[in-house]
């Protein structure tokens, strides 16, 4: 049994509170927020478990083996350095630090000390992102060409984060689920619209060198919901509607075939397939519960976890690299690349220099 403490109980705290003390493998030990009041709630939800507003009693009590570090952003490096200093297994919200800097400081440190570090990417665990995830890998939906996000809604603005924080780091941690590449590049347009507010709308494009490219639309100002994703594939292709209460994702065996074959170049060359569509069964445990047990698991049988430090560096850097972007109205940003990352190896290289015609014809 992995005892657990919990730092932050504001939006998002109370939904990692209530999983993990229901979570097999996890004991919700002690909660800590810096707000009494809250705490006050909390005391009689759960009678049995400690509060407290001050952090370091967590980090100084023995018995708690993790810490959940669920504040905003900008406290994510200092309180996550904390834990793992005090030889604590860590739970960090996401997105996981406000610089790459930053990230890349706590794997480094996880890893020096063997401790494990989940960043809580929630959509890699849903039912639905997990079941496309089986569908891509076995092949059925052939080379991913593209992946188009909208997700969009009368938002709650945030002032320290920008939409790309808030709403396309759930995308970013999909894409990186769902194709194991990092792109290559990023094209990003946002506004804010209201003065000395972060941007609360943007457009991002996202190249990569295996040739798919994927966009995202996110916004704060719509006037309705929508969480809907396309991914097409040269065999099939998929819908993801996260809103639909049943058959989120259905994949549709439809597609084009190209001809080049020069003895029919006179003649049409694009064949199209329209077969049936199909809604798989999706797992319906919620994400949060399925993340609990698979953290208890890493901790007690030393795994790493699906969503771990290298993938929340790698959604920082993409931040950063969209966020840079968007500074300079969309100009082509270049991504780093880690070269300690394995999974580049698996992608078919592809050159994308700046100033060449692929690149200049991707961006416009
Ligand atoms: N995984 C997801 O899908 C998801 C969804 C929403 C929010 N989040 C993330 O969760 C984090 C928190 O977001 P939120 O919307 O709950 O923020 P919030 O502002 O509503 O709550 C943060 C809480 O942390 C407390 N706090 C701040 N510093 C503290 C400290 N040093 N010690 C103890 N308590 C402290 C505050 O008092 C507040 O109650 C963010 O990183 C956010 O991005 C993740």
């Amino acid at each position: 049994m992995i005892n657990i403490g919990v730092v932050g109980y504001g939006y998002w705290g109370p939904n990692l509170v209530r999983n993990f003390a229901e979570t097999p493998g996890l004991n919700l030990a002690a909660i800590s927020d810096l707000d009494a009041k809250k705490l006050e709630v909390v005391k009689k939800r759960f009678p049995a478990v400690k509060t407290t507003t001050r952090y370091e009693e967590l980090l100084a009590d023995p018995s708690i083996d993790a810490i959940a570090v669920a504040t905003p952003v900008s406290t994510h490096f200092a309180l996550g350095m904390a834990a793992l200093k005090a030889g604590k297994h860590l739970w960090i919200e996401k997105p996981m630090t406000e610089t790459s800097d930053q990230a890349r400081q706590l794997v480094e440190e996880a890893e020096k000390r063997g401790l494990v570090l989940l960043v809580d990417h929630t959509f890699i665990y849903t039912g639905a992102v997990l079941r496309i995830g089986e569908i891509i890998k076995k092949g059925e939906l052939g080379n991913v060409l593209y992946y188009d996000s909208t997700r969009i809604n009368l938002g709650l603005f945030q002032r320290d984060v920008s939409v790309i924080s808030d709403l396309a780091v759930h995308d970013f941690s999909i894409l990186d689920y769902l194709l194991g590449e990092h792109p290559a590049a990023v094209s990003a347009s946002g506004i804010n619209h209201f003065p000395g507010t972060p941007e609360n709308l943007a457009y991002i494009t996202l190249f990569y060198d295996s040739k798919t490219i994927a966009h995202l639309n996110v916004s704060w100002l719509a006037p309705v919901k929508i969480r809907h994703i396309v991914i097409g594939g040269s065999k099939k292709m998929i819908t993801y509607d996260d809103l639909e209460p049943s058959e989120k994702v259905k994949v549709y065996d439809k597609g084009i075939s190209f001809t080049e074959d020069p003895a029919q170049i006179q003649e049409m060359r694009v064949g199209y397939r329209t077969g049936d569509m199909w809604a798989p069964k999706l797992i319906g445990t919620e994400a949060l519960r399925v993340e609990g047990e698979h953290f208890a698991d890493c901790i007690a049988n030393r795994k790493t976890p699906m969503t771990d430090g290298r993938l929340g560096l790698r959604v920082v850097e993409l931040i950063e690299a969209a966020s840079h972007s968007m500074a300079a109205k969309g100009e082509v940003v270049y991504v780093r690349r880690d070269p300690s990352d394995r999974r580049q190896a698996k992608a078919p290289r592809r050159q994308f220099d700046k100033g060449t015609t692929e690149h200049t014809a991707s961006k416009s």
